[in-house]
């Protein structure tokens, strides 16, 4: 199969013809890559059991791990739930469209397949203008992973999405760079306390204004109970991964200075290709490491025109998978990533990283 680049140059005009040859492929069970606020998807009509049997199959994606939903209106939402309570209508109202993804009960026309057997689904209203247009112009709700092959880093660009998914679909829609660079916040408002799943796009202390007693699963001191039983599929899976072994650092910025010294030694008399993902604009690289051919700096800070003095977590999250899928193709074997606190998008940020890392250092 050969696979079709649709590049969208103008977000302001999208024209249903446009985006008819996306439109086409998605009515005719075929699935498509399209770029979202958060990351880019692997779309397939909620109604088409064929293109999400090929979804699992093509993103080599477990049976059991369920989909989010895309909508484009609160309409096309009520077609596909039991109801809507009041206080999570204006919740929607407030954060949609935006990378946030809520709990449902499911209406029995949405598949089980989508939803690996749950009674419930998860439903987003993306703010890409493509990803709305598209929905809206297909007329269906479209359910999507992100586009990358299983266990790998998440695309934030359709070049990414062409890496890992050439000639295995149809069609990728070009519409730049995803702006957040982290995925959705999924939260489940049924359980008491709600409940974080996963944190993502929309941060804890935008979210926590709205409610106030808002969990965060796997933090500590959150709720034993849910410790116990990882209540999103997803969760117990390896995620993010880059080919490289991947050092993540956990530490005071002095000792981290001194770790991250320290092990380009260690992996410096081992000869291996380095990469370095730098987010502490107040931590010193030593002129030995930035002046080694041999390591790769990758520098999320000055990735943005303005410099940084203080950290920004947003930009981290921004460029963090666009990096780890870099230092990758340039044949990195060891990337060192510095952590950043959990505030903010830095929660995000952190729940990936630790998740990609194959070494944690913090003590
Ligand atoms: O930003 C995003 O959310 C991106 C873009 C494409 O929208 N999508 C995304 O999808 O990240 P995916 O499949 O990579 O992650 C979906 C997450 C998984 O952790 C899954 O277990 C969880 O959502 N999930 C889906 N349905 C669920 C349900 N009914 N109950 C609990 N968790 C659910
Ligand atoms: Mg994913």
């Amino acid at each position: 199969m050969k696979t079709r680049m649709l590049r969208i140059r103008n977000l302001e005009t999208l024209t249903k013809e446009l985006l008819a040859p996306a439109v086409e492929l998605l009515v005719n069970d075929q699935i498509i890559g399209f770029p979202t606020e958060t990351v880019y998807g692997l779309g397939a009509s909620i109604y088409s059991e064929q293109a999400i049997r090929e979804l699992f199959r093509v993103k080599g994606r477990p049976q059991d791990n369920p989909l989010i939903v895309h909508i484009s209106s609160i309409d096309m939402l009520a077609k596909i739930v039991q109801d809507i309570p009041a206080e999570v209508r204006n919740l929607c109202n407030k954060l949609w469209p935006g990378p946030l993804t809520l709990l449902f009960q499911k209406k029995s026309l949405v598949t089980d397949l989508v939803t690996a057997g749950l009674s419930t689904v998860a439903v987003r209203m993306p703010s890409h203008p493509v990803a709305l247009a598209l929905i809206k112009y297909a007329q269906v709700p479209i359910a999507a992973p992100s586009a990358n092959l299983s266990g790998r880093p998440s695309p934030t660009t359709a070049e990414h999405v062409l890496h890992d998914l050439d000639g295995k679909i149809p069609l990728i829609i070009d519409g730049g760079m995803s702006s957040v660079g982290v995925e959705s916040t999924v939260i489940d408002l049924h359980q008491h306390p709600p409940v974080i799943l996963r944190p993502g796009g929309v941060n804890f202390e935008v979210l926590q204004k709205f409610i106030p007693d808002l969990q965060i699963y796997g933090k500590s001191g959150t709720n034993i109970h849910l410790e116990e039983k990882p209540p999103t599929p997803g969760l117990k899976y390896k995620h993010y991964s880059p080919n490289a072994y991947v050092i993540l650092v956990e530490q005071p910025i002095d000792q981290m200075q001194r770790t991250i010294k320290n092990l380009y030694h260690i992996y410096k008399q081992e000869q291996k290709k380095m990469g370095l993902i730098h987010n502490h604009s107040n931590l010193r690289i030593p002129t030995e490491i930035t002046e080694d051919s041999r390591v790769l700096i990758e520098n999320l800070l000055n990735s943005q025109e303005e410099s940084h003095t203080d950290l920004s977590p947003s930009i981290v999250a921004h460029g963090l998978f666009d990096s780890l899928r870099r230092l990758d193709e340039k044949g990195v074997e060891i990337i060192i990533v510095e952590g950043i606190p959990e505030d903010f998008e830095g929660l995000a940020v952190m729940n990936r990283l630790r998740k990609a890392a194959s070494e944690i250092i913090n003590e």
